[in-house]
Order: structure tokens, then sequence, then C-alpha cells
């Protein structure tokens, strides 16, 4: 009995060790969270000032489209001819990197950010990562994306043309993506996945807002459906800014995202994600785990994911929208036919702008 007792208290002593070593965490100063790493403490604040007051109160609007966008547009600062990655560049060197002609209209989202930064301890570069990762949690079938801090703050900036054009050839693309991070071909389908949860301002200035998909607010898959309809480019496209006419009312296409999709490298890939939302949000996860440290050695980071809350499911299916079907696609993969799918009900629609926010 007293054995059996003492063997009894041996085993659950065994496993509640074992349990904490798993779970082990540190209470943070504010008294309220614990975490893995006591640096992770002050990201809490952080975390809900931007879900509140930048992105009302966790919508997937505008603010984090934009967010997502800067995480980009720093990180690809780097390559052959210099740059430092995801390192703040953008926003300390504002002035600079603000007038290269890729980045038109991102001042918008540094300007909102600013009194965030300024609020919380926290280096520019882990700031705008760790901005887009949390936004993009608000979004309807979104992956988790990975957060990551003690990238040091930038010293110098970013050279121009890091960052791709809507009209540089699918060429100039895979090669600025290789140059910048090694970037595979079907890497760079896994990044333009983002386009998802896009929209234009300055691409057709007359129209901002317009979106490159019917669903700008979901992270699904009909990017995918979409970008594959028929179409053509605008006509007279010297002078155009990258612009691809899209059969949808309201959308807008880029004429990158276009050859992407018809493109023989690229296309059986962007066809692979159509209606494919596990490995939609599989590869996105991957690939931005990747550009989110660009210029940063990881093994000197941080991992804080754990602030980053799951992102609502999204449990719907890919459609063709109301007046259209596979007479509308554009076969570009020659090894499998187009996913069949269904069309929405009712009639041909218009889709919204997304409004400012
Ligand atoms: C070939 C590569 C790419 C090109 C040419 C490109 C180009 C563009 C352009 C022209 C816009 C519209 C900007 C405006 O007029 O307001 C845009 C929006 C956007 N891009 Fe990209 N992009 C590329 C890759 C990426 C990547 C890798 C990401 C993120 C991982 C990204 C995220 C976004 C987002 C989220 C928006 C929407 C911003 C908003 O709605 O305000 N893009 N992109
Ligand atoms: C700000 O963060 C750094 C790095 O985590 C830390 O060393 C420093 O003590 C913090 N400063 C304040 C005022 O909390
Ligand atoms: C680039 O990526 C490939 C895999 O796509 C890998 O085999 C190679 O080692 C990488 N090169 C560098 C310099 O990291």
């Amino acid at each position: 009995m007293a054995f059996k007792a003492l063997a009894a208290f041996l085993t659950l002593a065994a496993f509640q060790v074992a349990n904490a070593a798993l779970t082990r965490r540190v209470a943070c100063p504010d008294g309220v969270n614990t975490a893995t790493n006591a640096a992770c403490c002050s990201l809490f604040a952080l975390r809900d000032d931007l879900q509140q007051n930048l992105f009302d109160n966790g919508q997937c609007g505008e603010d984090v489209h934009e967010s997502l966008r800067l995480t980009f547009h720093d990180a690809i600062g780097i390559g052959s001819n210099g740059g430092g990655g995801a390192d703040g560049s953008i926003a300390i060197f504002e002035d600079i990197e603000t007038a290269f002609h890729a980045n038109a209209g991102i001042d918008e989202i540094i300007n909102e950010q600013k009194p965030f930064l300024a609020r919380h301890n926290i280096t520019v570069g882990d700031f705008i990562q760790f901005a887009g990762a949390l936004g993009v949690s608000n979004c309807p079938g979104a992956p988790r994306l990975p957060v990551f801090i003690g990238r040091p703050n930038a010293v110098a900036p970013a050279p121009d043309k890091t960052v791709p054009e809507p009209f540089d050839s699918v060429d100039t693309i895979l090669a600025r993506f290789a140059d910048a991070g090694n970037f595979s071909t079907v890497e760079v389908v896994w990044l333009l996945i983002s386009h998802t949860i896009a929209a234009a301002d300055l691409v057709d200035p007359t129209i901002p807002g317009t979106p490159f998909d019917s669903t700008p607010e979901t992270f699904d898959t009909q990017f995918f459906v979409e970008t594959q309809l028929k179409g053509t480019l605008f006509p007279g496209t010297a002078g155009n800014q990258g612009e691809v006419e899209s059969p949808l009312q309201g959308e807008i296409r880029l004429q990158s995202d276009f050859e992407l999709a018809r493109d023989s490298r690229t296309a059986c890939e962007w066809q692979s994600f159509v209606n494919n939302q596990r490995k939609l949000t599989n590869r996105f996860q991957a690939v931005f785990t990747k550009m989110t440290v660009l210029g940063n050695d990881v093994n000197s980071l941080i991992d804080c994911s754990e602030l980053i809350p799951e992102p609502p499911a999204f449990t719907g299916s890919a459609t063709f929208p109301a007046g259209f079907s596979v007479n509308d696609v554009e076969q570009a993969c020659e090894a499998t036919p187009f996913p069949t799918l269904a069309t929405d009900p009712g009639p041909v629609t218009s889709v919204a702008p997304v409004p400012p926010s």
C-alpha cells in the first residue's frame, strides 16, 4: 500500500516535471500575461493597441492590407545592389525610399503606424513585420503567421529598384526574387497569395480601393480563379501602370499577376491554389517565414509567434462569379485541367471597392 502510494506519487511528480518543461512560461511585468520568452512580453500591449486603434477592432480592411504590403516592401530591400532586408529602412529612411516609384502610396501606412511605433519599445523592422502578421490574423482563412523580434534598426536605406513593378516581365520578377532571397519560382507564386487580400489605390488613381479579387477581406483562393479569367492588356500599354482589364466590373488585375497566371513556368503552381485552401494557408505561412527575416540571422531572433491569434476559419468553396463558367477560363496549365467549380447564383454584380480605413 505504502509502496503503491509512493509509486503513484513519483509517477505524478514525473508527469508534472515533464509538463512544466513543455509549458514553462514567464510572468510578464503587466501582471496579466505570460510568455515563453520575457522579450515577447512588451508585444501584448502593442498587439491590443494595434487591434483596437489601427485595425478597427480586428477587421481585415485597408489598414491590414497596407500593413501586409509594407512587410514586403521593407523586406525585399536587399540583394546584390545592397540593402538590409527586413530592417525598417523603408520607415527610417522614409524620405528616400517612399520616393521610389514602386513604393508609391506606401507612405500612407508608414504614417498611420508612426504613433504606434512611438508608444511602444520595439525596433522599426520588428514593428513592421509584427503589424503585418497580426493584421493578417483578422482575415478569415489566413494562416497564423510567425513573429520574430530582435532585428536591429537599419543604418542605411535600401537602394531603388528592389521592389517589383506590375509592368515588369516574368523574367525580371523571377530574377529579382532570386537575387533578393534565393526565392524559387514556386515560392514567387506563393508570395503572390498575398494579393487575395489586396486592392490598388494608384494603379488607376481614378478608382481607388479597387480590389484584385471579389473577396478582398477573405484570405481565400478566389484570387487564383479570377486572375485566370480571359482578358486583355489595356490598349496602348505604353505609359500604363501595369494594369489588365478584368471581366469583373469593379475589379483590377495587375499585368504581373495576369502574366504569372499564364507563364509556363508558373501557371500550374498558380492554378494549384484554386479551391485548395489548405495548400494556400500552408504555402503562404512557409514563404512569409522566409520573407519576414530577410537580411537577418533567424537564429539570433526571438520567436514570439504565440502572440498571433488563430485566424477565423474560411469554410466556403471557390466559385465562378455569377455569369461566368469554365468557358471563361484562359487555361494556361497544360498538365492539369482547371478544377470544377460551381457558379455563384444570381445576376452579374459589380465588385465593391475596399473602403478607406
Ligand atoms: C511581383 C511582385 C509584386 C508586384 C508587382 C506587386 C504590385 C502591387 C501593386 C501595384 C499594388 C497596388 C498598390 C496601389 O496602387 O495601391 C499591390 C498591392 C498589394 N500588394 Fe503587391 N506586388 C507584388 C508582390 C507582393 C507581395 C510579395 C506581397 C506580400 C507578401 C504583396 C502584398 C500586397 C498587398 C497586401 C497589397 C494591397 C494593399 C492595399 O490593399 O492597400 N505584394 N501590389
Ligand atoms: C526596450 O527594449 C530593449 C530590448 O528588448 C530593452 O533592452 C530595453 O530595456 C527596453 N527599454 C525600455 C524603456 O523598456
Ligand atoms: C537556394 O535554394 C535552393 C533550394 O531552392 C538551395 O538548394 C540552395 O542551397 C539555396 N542557395 C543559397 C545560397 O541559399
